[in-house]
């Protein structure tokens, strides 16, 4: 006999559908993140109330950059670091009507709507270059576009919005992807992989070198021994061994998240040798500018800071450069109330000497 509440009942209103939820869940089913240009007013709304929308990126600094860099109509310029190309807009249209803008980028994957975006502004195609490649090379390509070297370049390191906010490229512990952390996701080792390959002495020195980690040599053990019982394959993996050794040690209440965020700095630091690149290019800067062109170079922190600082004391001792900044350059207190990611950036620049021929040549 059917129960009196069965759906035998003639009476019974037909099942609601099940709802269904109106976001997609996963990342990469989400449409506003992935083509935010085609949503300003949700944009707007985002930027009024003080955050980044997802899927873009919020240039740092822009009026402090071009302030230094004085980008005039003619000019080349080179943007070593597209990311969504922010900075990059405000070069091109500045060296306009007649300069050009090379840049480049190594994340193939943000790299094509960059410069989708660019040409989509609507200047000259051969104003803009665009190139996929680890800026430590950027001396060959501008070499082969303008041998004479650029009038303007800038460099702002570390990640994008777009990178950090993508669960599948794995930088962030904010959210549970694969422990990846390449900005090339087609080269190289992922971070899951690197760790397979380091012992504890060199992970501890990767902490300690690249993010100041005070407790390098515990967070090692903890982080390998857990690695060798059962892979650390996912960004929750790690961020939960590195809590679960913090609460061992501390007693606080202590919730670990900033030595999870200095543990995936290291890590990212590692997988994409950015110190290493970022070396390279700083040898061979000189020689991509002009005599008098201009440099500056956005660092997000201390290792990155100190290596520009230096290279930059350096040159300006040997002559190579004319000036350098004195001292950094912060985003003003407005800047950082908007944009968070801004309140650890430091600005520093430097200017080619002019040669001796052309020295003599404008003083004759
Ligand atoms: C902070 S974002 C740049 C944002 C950009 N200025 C804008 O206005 O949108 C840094 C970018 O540098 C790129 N990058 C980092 N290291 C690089 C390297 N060694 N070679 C080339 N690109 C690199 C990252 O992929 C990222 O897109």
């Amino acid at each position: 006999m059917p129960s009196p509440d069965s759906d035998s009942r003639p009476d019974k209103p037909p099942r609601r559908p099940r709802y269904a939820g109106k976001n997609p869940r996963q990342f990469h089913e989400k449409y506003k993140e992935l083509q935010p240009q085609l949503y300003p007013d949700d944009v707007a709304k985002v930027l009024d109330s003080g955050k980044t929308p997802a899927g873009t990126h919020r240039p740092i600094m822009v009026r402090e950059i071009l302030q230094v860099l004085a980008p005039k109509p003619g000019d080349v310029a080179v943007d070593c670091t597209l990311g969504y190309g922010g900075h990059a807009t405000e070069l091109l249209t500045k060296v306009q009507p007649g300069g050009r803008l090379l840049a480049v980028d190594a994340d193939p994957l943000e790299l094509p709507k960059a410069e989708a975006r660019l040409r989509g502004l609507g200047f000259p195609p051969e104003s803009l270059v665009v190139q996929r490649m680890n800026y430590a090379g950027v001396a060959q390509l501008i070499a082969a576009e303008s041998p004479g070297g650029a009038d303007v370049l800038l460099a702002d390191l570390g990640l994008s919005s777009m990178q950090i906010d993508d669960p599948r490229r794995g930088f962030t512990f904010k959210f549970s992807g694969p422990l990846d952390m390449r900005m090339n996701p087609g080269r190289g080792l992922s971070a899951a992989d690197l760790l397979t390959k380091l012992d504890k002495s060199k992970l501890a020195a990767i902490l300690t070198e690249n993010a100041d980690e005070p407790h390098a040599e515990a967070l090692a053990s903890a982080i390998l021994q857990m690695h060798g019982r059962e892979p650390l394959t996912t960004t929750e993996d790690l961020a939960e061994v590195v809590r679960g050794a913090v609460r061992r040690w501390s007693r606080g209440p202590e919730t670990g998240d900033d030595t999870v965020r200095r543990v995936f700095q290291a890590l990212r630091i590692a997988v994409n040798d950015e110190f290493g690149a970022l070396e390279s290019f700083l040898r061979q800067l000189p020689a991509c500018l002009k005599p008098g062109g201009r440099a500056a170079i956005l660092t997000f922190h201390s290792g990155e800071d100190r290596r520009v600082k230096q290279a930059f004391k350096e040159g300006l001792r040997s002559g190579v450069y004319s000036s350098i900044s004195q001292d950094v350059t912060r985003a003003t207190p407005t800047e950082q109330r908007f944009n968070p990611r801004s309140a650890s950036a430091k600005l520093r620049f430097a200017v080619r000497a002019a040669t001796a021929e052309q020295e003599s040549a404008g003083g004759a």
